[in-house]
């Protein structure tokens, strides 16, 4: 069986994670083994990273470095190997959110990530040089505004999760580019919904895919 990579896309209060969780659950019935795992982060390495990315101080292009260093640890440690014995990879976050956190939110040049999106993510070996990316980029969209909403007083909010609305928007327009740009990759999932409704979208984009039974 060959390898799936799905990712899991949209601005902090979009309420993925229970859904990654489910999906994870639905293809081990199927007697599929998934890895799951997160962005930044899913190696020792890329976990001490994101504690940097999340907590500290500094500038765009510093985070944007750090981001794509653990990815690189990520895709060789984890992400390949896992893709290469035919297992289900499901990633909470990958490559679009720094397009959408570092280049929309915080304004980095998109021209820069797009280079090491090409250095970081090279297939080793293919011909034409090939860039590793999701089969399927899951985008859960939500106004920034409810997500602000839902975020209140769920937890001590981190680096991200304390900016204001008008950033979350800026991530989210960038989102919306990115899907404009790869529309085969991705589904746009309406998160307004209620967690029942947004499951069922979930399913049946991946049923649509032939993915599932
Ligand atoms: P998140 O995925 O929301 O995890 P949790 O549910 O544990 O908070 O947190 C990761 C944060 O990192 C999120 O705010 C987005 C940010 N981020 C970037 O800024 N750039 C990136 O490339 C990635 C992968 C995440």
């Amino acid at each position: 069986m060959s390898g799936l990579f799905i990712s899991f896309e949209g601005i902090d209060g979009a309420g993925k994670s229970t859904h990654i969780e489910a999906l994870a659950q639905v293809f081990r019935g199927q007697r599929r083994t998934v890895m799951l795992t997160r962005e930044p982060g899913g190696t020792p390495l890329a976990e001490k990273l994101r504690t940097l990315v999340l907590n500290d101080a500094m500038d765009a292009m510093t985070e944007a470095l750090l981001v794509f260093a653990a990815r690189r640890d990520h895709l060789k440690q984890l992400i390949e190997p896992a893709l290469a014995r035919g297992e289900v990879v499901l990633c909470d976050r990958f490559t679009d959110a720094t397009f959408a956190y570092q280049g929309g939110g915080r304004g980095f040049d998109a021209q820069v990530l797009q280079v090491l999106e090409g250095w970081v993510q090279a297939i080793s070996g293919s011909s034409p040089a090939a860039i590793r990316q999701p089969d399927l980029t899951l985008w859960f969209d939500l106004d920034p505004a409810i997500a602000a909403q839902r975020l209140v007083g769920a937890r001590l909010p981190d680096k991200f999760e304390a900016q204001p609305v008008e950033f979350f928007r800026r991530v989210a327009a960038a989102y919306g580019k990115r899907m404009a740009e790869a529309p085969q990759r991705f589904a746009r999932v309406d998160a307004a919904g209620g967690r029942a409704a947004v499951w069922q979208e979930v399913q049946a984009v991946v049923k649509r895919r032939g993915w599932l039974q």
